[in-house]
């Protein structure tokens, strides 16, 4: 009876000390952490739902609490939801911003908290308060654009001139002007001999602006374009679109005045991001190229600034220069962007595990 009692007694302390070493540990084995604030734009562009997914899902695999937050492109909701975080005791906030300069005094309440910021994807511009930014390498994004009508038009060889109309990103998002500057740098040689003209005339990034990266907006803009400077027979050859949605928007406007069929073929259409279904229109013949920027590798660069700050080491950086939003340059870490057209999708959306074969059907 004394042995088995003994017995039971060294087993309830082996318990007690499973169960101490135990006690903080996720059903996934990795200790249990702080909460982390994710705030992201708007669910009506897939990327950024895959970018909150795969935020939420690293995170959790290393035993953070997340609390993830999408606001609809609307500014003031997004503060509210930042204020939010603090609130709930956010270690550390993650912010793809909307406007990117409207954050400065919410940012202000993080910082008297001692709450780090790292902007996501986007710069966070006119603060102090922001500790790193993770980001694709935006002029590039750009310049990889630009090299493809280049490319595909055949502009060191054929005489043209060619027809191109230009599309640029929303005036609040700093990416934009990137993106706009890293195209342009390719393109303007080509407009200042004469071999790529712009019809519609409009060739400032003001006037090719989208706000809020609005796919409706690109629509209405190309169609006016197309029924003030193309009734006269000529046709267009290329777009520059910075993204995606803008790309299925402008494409609605050329399918409604006849390109895409008949012996009117739709011009070079490129665009940023990969979202299904802009790939499904390049497999359909339609876009015909995209930036894709891989957001698992991008949630990954975070997570290990993430890390680095909570073990109050500093997180790796691969550019200490570019990114300066006015009050400070954000040590930031770029990931390369990759340029995909209906030749290689296959091999960089699906073999990568990006995306499934039936989720591109
Ligand atoms: C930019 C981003 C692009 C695209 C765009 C519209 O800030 O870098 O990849 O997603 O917003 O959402």
């Amino acid at each position: 009876m004394k042995k088995k009692s003994g017995l039971f007694a060294l087993l309830i302390c082996f318990m007690l000390l499973l169960a101490a070493c135990g006690g903080n540990k996720t059903s996934g084995g990795s200790e249990e952490k702080g909460l982390i604030g994710v705030a992201m734009p708007t669910k009506s562009s897939q990327r950024w739902v895959d970018d909150g997914n795969n935020m939420v899902k690293q995170l959790k695999e290393l035993g953070y609490k997340t609390d993830l937050q999408y606001a609809e492109d609307d500014v003031d909701k997004q503060i509210e939801q930042i204020e939010n975080m603090i609130v709930k005791g956010a270690e550390i906030l993650v912010v793809a911003s909307i406007d990117g300069t409207a954050l400065t005094n919410v940012l202000e309440k993080a910082a008297e908290q001692d709450i780090q910021v790292i902007a996501y994807d986007r710069l966070i511009m006119g603060t102090e308060n922001v500790s790193y930014y993770a980001t694709f390498d935006n002029f590039q994004v750009g310049v990889l654009q630009a090299n493809y009508i280049e490319e595909a038009l055949k502009l060191s060889e054929e005489a043209g001139p060619f027809n191109i109309e230009l599309f640029a990103g929303s005036p609040d998002d700093n990416n934009a002007n990137f993106f706009w500057d890293g195209a342009i740098s390719v393109l303007q040689p080509h407009i200042d001999s004469g071999k790529l003209v712009i019809q519609s005339g409009q060739t400032s990034f003001e006037q090719g602006a989208t706000m809020r990266w609005d796919g409706n907006l690109a629509k209405s803009r190309m169609e006016n374009i197309l029924s003030k400077s193309y009734s006269n027979g000529e046709t267009v050859d290329a777009v520059l679109s910075p993204y995606d949605g803008i790309s299925r928007g402008v494409i609605q406007a050329l399918k409604g005045v006849g390109y895409g069929s008949g012996d009117l073929p739709l011009p070079i259409i490129t665009g940023q991001d990969a979202e299904s279904a802009s790939v499904k229109s390049m497999i359909a013949g339609e876009q015909t190229q995209t930036v894709f920027k891989d957001t698992r590798d991008l949630a990954a660069v975070v997570v290990d600034m993430i890390q680095s700050i909570q073990k109050g080491e500093e997180a790796e950086v691969n550019d200490t220069e570019t990114y300066d939003n006015g009050k400070k340059v954000v040590p930031s870490y770029l990931v390369e962007p990759v340029s995909v057209d209906i030749n290689n999708y296959k091999e960089k959306l699906i073999d990568s595990e990006y995306y499934t074969e039936d989720e591109l059907k």
